[in-house]
């Protein structure tokens, strides 16, 4: 049986030219970044071309980009950054949303701990977040609003230049979550209303274990990791070279090809919608997330009458590798927190399956694994 992968959310292959591109820098380019001799040298050069590349892409300047660990780096870099910077200052509070992924979520939580102020927002049912919304949470002592791009779990946009907007307005820091959204979304850094940004390699076909975090030249934030004087000392650690390397590959393919890629994603998930709609009829599932304004690889859907482990056992067995989209705690399925924001029912929340499409997809597989899914509903519905 063909095995079909459609967790592109979670993670995706290395593109073969970025492993190409990565590969001298395991071996022949190792010289350590920081020391002064040629080998180093080398490998300094091959950073600095790196980050000048993705700035030029991204439409910032080199000095405004970080590189990383991972999007969970980038994230707790902003966040932690943020508060101690204007936690000196005597500010204390912060707003995010319910849908943030858990990298902001969880060093949220530690924030509070630490005696920050956060507030959560509500979002619609279609996981949007209100303006209105932001602009009520809004206190004296804020400092930074954290908002994610596009959710990892629905696929969902947030009103980013609208809330940028009103960041900019009140002098407030805006952080924005883009892991999902780079390669999907066209951005040009310097032309958003935002202050920070944080990026994932992984998920667009680069290596594992590589992140970036856009930092506007116009806000500085406290380091994050100390030790060397790395990354202009914001971020201390000897640089993943053949990660940053590959990176920068990544990015130069994600924004090369983006609008033939978004068509191809569209027909990608059409096909796959309406194979499902022949397969169950249009009251077998139920799409969750917003219908229009949303990412293009991401689709949520609900399987009434099933439930989201006996159905991510069955995917497996019958070669689709798909995910819930939430976490996995001692080998169960926490309910997922964006579908409990998103008001949804219990039986929705409770059989919610993510698909997300990619480059190893072609049309067939996704009319095969609708075929599989439409068999696999039919036996457990039966049961
Ligand atoms: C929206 C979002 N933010 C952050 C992350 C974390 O990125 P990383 O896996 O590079 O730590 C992910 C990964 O799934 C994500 O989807």
């Amino acid at each position: 049986m063909q095995s079909i992968y459609l967790d592109h959310a979670a993670t995706t292959p290395v593109h073969p030219e970025v492993l190409e591109a990565m590969l001298p820098y395991f071996s022949r380019h190792y010289g350590n970044p920081s020391s002064l001799h040629a080998f180093g040298r080398e490998t300094k050069i091959a950073i600095s071309r790196a980050r000048d590349e993705i700035a030029q892409l991204l439409g910032c300047s080199p000095a405004e980009w970080m590189f990383t660990g991972s999007g969970t780096e980038s994230d707790n870099t902003a966040l932690f950054g943020a508060a101690a910077r204007y936690g000196r200052e005597g500010k204390r509070h912060m707003i995010t949303t319910k849908v943030e992924h858990h990298a902001v979520l969880h060093a949220c939580a530690q924030l509070e701990e630490q005696g920050y102020d956060v507030t959560y927002l509500p979002v619609d049912t279609t996981g949007r977040v209100r303006l209105e919304d932001v602009e009520a949470a809004l206190q004296p002592d804020t400092f930074l609003i954290s908002v994610m791009y596009g959710n990892n779990e629905v696929g969902t946009l947030q009103p980013i230049r609208d809330i940028g907007a009103l960041a900019r307005e009140r002098g407030i820091l805006f952080h924005v979550d883009a892991v999902q959204a780079l390669g999907s979304i066209d951005l040009k850094l310097s032309e958003l209303p935002v202050d920070l940004m944080s990026f994932s390699a992984h998920k667009l076909y680069g290596p594992k274990g590589v992140g970036g975090l856009y930092v506007s030249k116009a806000v500085t934030i406290a380091p994050y990791l100390f030790g060397g004087s790395q990354e202009r000392k914001r971020r201390a650690g000897t640089e993943n070279v053949p990660g940053i390397v590959g990176f920068a590959k990544a990015v130069q393919l994600a924004v090369a090809g983006r609008s033939e890629k978004v068509d191809a994603l569209e027909q990608k998930r059409e096909v796959f919608l309406t194979g499902l709609t022949e397969e169950l009829g249009p009251e077998g599932f139920v799409i969750n997330g917003h219908l229009e304004e949303r990412l293009p690889h991401i689709v949520n859907l609900s399987f009434p009458g099933t439930d989201t482990d006996t159905m991510l056992m069955n995917l497996d067995l019958n070669g689709i590798a798909a995910s819930s989209g939430s976490a996995c705690t001692s080998g169960s399925l926490e309910l997922s927190h964006v579908l409990q924001a998103m008001g949804l029912s219990d039986e929705l929340t409770r059989s919610a399956i993510r698909f997300s499409f990619g480059n190893v997809n072609d049309l067939q597989q996704l009319q095969e694994a609708s075929r599989r899914i439409g068999t696999i509903l039919r036996r457990v519905r039966n049961k």
